[in-house]
């Protein structure tokens, strides 16, 4: 299952032929300069939530591959009357089944609210079983209802936000991973800004003692997980 980071919370997941794209943030990042959205492909472009570095490139992206957006319904609403066609409103609590695997939606503790202060429903995480099973978790605090989610699925790998101020930090993210029963992390949501830098040696010291993974992608960086 391959995986491509471009900053933020932003990665393509290669599931089977389909291209998964999370939470675009690449043209008003500074540190993804380098990245060239134009050669971004996506078949489906999931949001968690509808803060502005989550979404920042999501019209951009959906119309330059013709993708479906998959997010709140407030969300897909929000974009539809932006002009994007193609779409699936959804919810937290939901288990859908899409040609690329299936899909649940689960709680993020967090907000959403758009830049320009329309609401953005709920904020969310996502559970996809794919090849593997992974977890995209938004932007969110440490909470119990992660438990939930090893009760439903054997989870491969996770994406957690790990950068502190905004969202846990990496030492709540190594208690989801435990809630979530998975060894594999990969670090998102940390170094984008000021409030939110990490010391990667600390970070990755940490998880290994705890006997876990912590990958922290370089911006550009294509990688695989192995178990
Ligand atoms: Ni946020
Ligand atoms: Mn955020």
């Amino acid at each position: 299952m391959k995986i491509t980071y471009y900053g933020h919370s932003c990665f393509a997941v290669q599931c089977g032929t389909f291209n998964l794209l999370f939470d675009p943030f690449i043209s008003p990042n500074p540190k993804a300069k380098d990245i060239d959205i134009t050669s971004i492909k996506a078949d489906y472009i999931l949001l968690s939530h509808a803060h502005g570095d989550h979404i920042a490139d999501a019209v951009t992206l959906a119309h330059q591959n013709n993708a479906t957006l998959i997010a709140a319904y407030e969300i897909t609403e929000y974009f539809s009357k932006k002009g994007v066609t193609k779409y699936h409103p959804m919810n937290t609590g939901a288990y859908v089944a899409y040609p690329f695997g299936k899909l649940r939606t689960v709680v993020a503790q967090h907000s959403s609210t758009f830049p320009d202060g329309t609401p953005g429903g709920n904020p969310m995480g996502f559970v996809i079983e794919a090849e593997k099973t992974f977890y995209y978790a938004g932007d969110t605090a440490l909470t119990i209802d992660m438990e939930l989610i090893a009760r439903k699925h054997q989870v491969d790998f996770a994406l957690l936000p790990i950068g502190n101020n905004f969202t846990m930090d990496y030492i709540d993210a190594c208690d989801a991973a435990d809630m979530v029963k998975t060894n594999q992390v990969v670090g998102m949501h940390f170094d984008t800004f000021p409030y939110i830098e990490i010391n990667h040696r600390e970070a990755e010291t940490y998880f290994a003692k705890r006997n876990k993974t912590l990958k922290l992608p370089a911006i550009g960086e294509s990688f695989d997980i192995y178990p």
